[in-house]
C-alpha cells in the first residue's frame, strides 16, 4: 500500500483487524490509520497496546452503524477496510440478530457513506469461504461460484456480499469484497477453535471436538492474509470478489493432536461432543485471482501453529482476562457444559 494514505479500518479491535493494524504501522511509514470500534466481547482494546501514543493512529470508540459518525470519519479517509462484523458461527446459532444488525446494516451504512463521499478511492469488506456453503478440495469455489449459506453468520456475510455487489453495479461504487478462509494467528478470542483449544490444554481442560472430528478447514497465518489485504488495497478491482485460500486443509481432529503434542499435553485430552447443528462438513477456494496479482502464502501450517500457541503460552494474562469474565464464564458453560458431559474419549 502506498504511503500517505488515510485508512479507516472498522473492527480494528477484533482478531483480524488489530493484527492488519500493526502490520500497516510496522511496514508503512507513514500511512495514518482510524480504528472505529465498540468494543463488544469479541474486541480488545489491550490488542493495539503496542499502537497506543503512536501519532498515525487513532481510536475511536463507535458502532459502524452510527451513519453520522461513520460520515464525519469517512472525510478523513482515503480507503476504508470493514472488519466489523459478529464472527461466530455457535453465537449465531444462539441468537442471530447482532448478526444481522452489525454485518448487513452496519455495511449498508459504510455503503452509503462511500456514495456521499466520492473522494474515498476503494471499500475493502472482509467477507468470508463460508458465504459459499460446503466447498471441498476436489471441488473448491471459486469467486463467480453461487452463495449457499448454511448458517446464520455465513448468511449474513453472504447478504452484505449481496448488498456491496449491487451499490457497485447501481452507482458505481469502488468496493472491493475479500473471502478468506479460517485465520490462525495471536490475538484470537477464545471462543474460537484455534485459541479454545491452545488454552483449555494450556488450563489442562478437555478439548472439546464436535462431531467425529473429520471437518476440514484450510488455514492461513494471519500475517500472509494482512500482506493479500495490502495488495488488494491497493490493485484490487472495483467490483470484484477475491478468495484467499491457505491451501492447508486440516481435519479438526489432527488440528487438536497438534496443538496438544506442540505443548507436549497428552491427547486424552480430547473429547468428541455433540455436533454444531448444520455443521459444515469442509471449505475449500479456489484462489489465482489473488496469485496473479502476486501474492502467496508463506508460513507454512506447523509454523504458523507453532507461532500462535507461542503466542498464547506467552500471553496468559491476555485469555486469562477473558475466562475471568463472567460473561464468559456463562458462555462456555452454556456452549460446552452438557456437551461435555455427553463427550466421549477420542482413540487414535
Ligand atoms: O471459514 C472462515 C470462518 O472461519 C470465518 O468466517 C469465521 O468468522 C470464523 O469463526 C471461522 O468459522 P469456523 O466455524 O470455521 O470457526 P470455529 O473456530 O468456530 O470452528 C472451526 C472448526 O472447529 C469448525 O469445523 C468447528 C470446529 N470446532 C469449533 C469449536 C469452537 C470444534 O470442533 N469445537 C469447538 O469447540
Amino acid at each position: 500500500m502506498k504511503d500517505g494514505r488515510r485508512v479507516l479500518v472498522t473492527g480494528g479491535c477484533g482478531f483480524i483487524g488489530s493484527n492488519f493494524i500493526l502490520y500497516l504501522l510496522r511496514n508503512r511509514s507513514d500511512v495514518r490509520v482510524i480504528n472505529l470500534d465498540c468494543l463488544t466481547y469479541a474486541g480488545n482494546r489491550s490488542n493495539l497496546l503496542e499502537a497506543e501514543g503512536d501519532p498515525r493512529y487513532r481510536f475511536v470508540l463507535g458502532d459502524v452503524r452510527d451513519s453520522r459518525l461513520v460520515n464525519e470519519l469517512a472525510e478523513e479517509a482515503d480507503v476504508i477496510v470493514n472488519f466489523a462484523a459478529q464472527t461466530h458461527v455457535d453465537r449465531s446459532l444462539m441468537d442471530g440478530a447482532s448478526f444481522i444488525a452489525t454485518n448487513v446494516h452496519g455495511v449498508f451504512v459504510l455503503l452509503d457513506a462511500l456514495r456521499r463521499h466520492k473522494h474515498i478511492r476503494k471499500l475493502v469488506h472482509i467477507s468470508t469461504d463460508e458465504v459459499y456453503g460446503e466447498t471441498s478440495r476436489d471441488r473448491p469455489a471459486s469467486e463467480s461460484d453461487p452463495l449457499r449459506p448454511r448458517n446464520p453468520y455465513a448468511a449474513s456475510k453472504a447478504g452484505a456480499d449481496l448488498l456491496c455487489l449491487s451499490f457497485h453495479t447501481a452507482h458505481g461504487l469502488p468496493v472491493v469484497i475479500v473471502r478468506p478462509v479460517n485465520i490462525v494467528g495471536p490475538r484470537q478470542h477464545p471462543e474460537k477453535v484455534v485459541p479454545l483449544f491452545v488454552t483449555s490444554a494450556l488450563q489442562d481442560l478437555p478439548l472439546p471436538v464436535y462431531g467425529d472430528g473429520r471437518q476440514v478447514r484450510d488455514w492461513l497465518y494471519v500475517e500472509d492474509f494482512c500482506r493479500a489485504l495490502e495488495l488488494i488495497i491497493e490493485q484490487g478491482e472495483p467490483g470484484q470478489v477475491y478468495n484467499v485460500a491457505g491451501d492447508n486443509p486440516q481435519e479438526n481432529i489432527h488440528l487438536a493432536e497438534s496443538i496438544l503434542d506442540i505443548l507436549g499435553k497428552p491427547r486424552s485430552l480430547i473429547r468428541l461432543v455433540p455436533d454444531r447443528p448444520g455443521h459444515d462438513r469442509s471449505y475449500a477456494l479456489e484462489a489465482a485471482k489473488v496469485r496473479r496479482l502476486g501474492w502467496s502464502p508463506e508460513v507454512d501450517f506447523r509454523a504458523a501453529l507453532e507461532r500462535t500457541v507461542a503466542w498464547y503460552r506467552d500471553n496468559a494474562w491476555w485469555w486469562r482476562a477473558i475466562y475471568d469474565d463472567p460473561a464468559f464464564r456463562a458462555y462456555y458453560r452454556q456452549q460446552y457444559g452438557s456437551r461435555l458431559a455427553q463427550g466421549v474419549p477420542y482413540r487414535s
